[in-house]
């Protein structure tokens, strides 16, 4: 699996302290609040499982898988809920853990959705923002890295489903895609 990797992007050690650092950010914002703290799953896993034992406030923790329809950059389809939330977020203020921001489509229908249901306030937390790729008007609120455009795998993301457990963010080998479609 690692000699997948041409290289690696961001080590463990930095994903480590930039982890803490955004932590330390989400605890001053939220001091005094109990938010509901969403991962998506399942690329955010092991961010959010780092990022919460960092938060000092209580929390309640939720889930929610998702899927987009329709390919690249065009999403023509509607966000697929595969998984919902077992919490109302009615009057909560919930804070979205994900993976990553690429065109947006993801995090921009699921807040929508989220004003929709009558959360109090909304905030998101990603890992990796690949910010030259966006296509939909969504801003993270909390960042630990900007990524250039290049397809990354570990800590928690995938290609095909592998890869999720390297412990740091690399860059898979070209080698790796050959003869794939996407
Ligand atoms: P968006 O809806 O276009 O912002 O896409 C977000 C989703 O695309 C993420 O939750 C990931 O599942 C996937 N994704 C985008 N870029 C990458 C990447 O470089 N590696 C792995 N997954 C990615
Ligand atoms: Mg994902």
């Amino acid at each position: 699996m690692d000699s997948d990797c041409e290289r690696i992007l961001i080590t463990e050690e930095q994903i480590r302290s930039r982890v803490k650092e955004i932590a330390e950010a989400i605890n001053r914002d939220y001091q005094g609040k109990n938010p509901l703290v969403v991962g998506i799953l399942k690329g955010a896993i092991l961010f959010f499982s780092d990022i919460i034992r960092h938060l000092s406030m209580p929390i309640d923790l939720d889930f929610m898988v998702v899927s987009s329809y329709g390919s690249g950059t065009v999403s023509s389809g509607k966000l697929k809920i595969k998984k919902d939330l077992d919490n109302d977020v009615k009057g909560r203020d919930v804070l979205i853990v994900e993976d990553i921001i690429d065109s947006g489509f993801t995090l921009s229908n699921l807040k929508a959705l989220l004003v929709e249901r009558g959360a109090a306030s909304i905030k998101i937390a990603t890992l990796l923002n690949k910010s030259s790729r966006r296509v939909y008007d969504i801003a993270p609120d909390y960042n630990c890295f900007y990524i250039e455009n290049e397809f990354v795998v570990g800590y928690g993301l995938d290609y095909r489903e592998y890869y999720r457990n390297l412990p740091y963010i690399g860059i898979l080998k070209a080698s790796v895609y050959e003869g794939d479609e996407e």
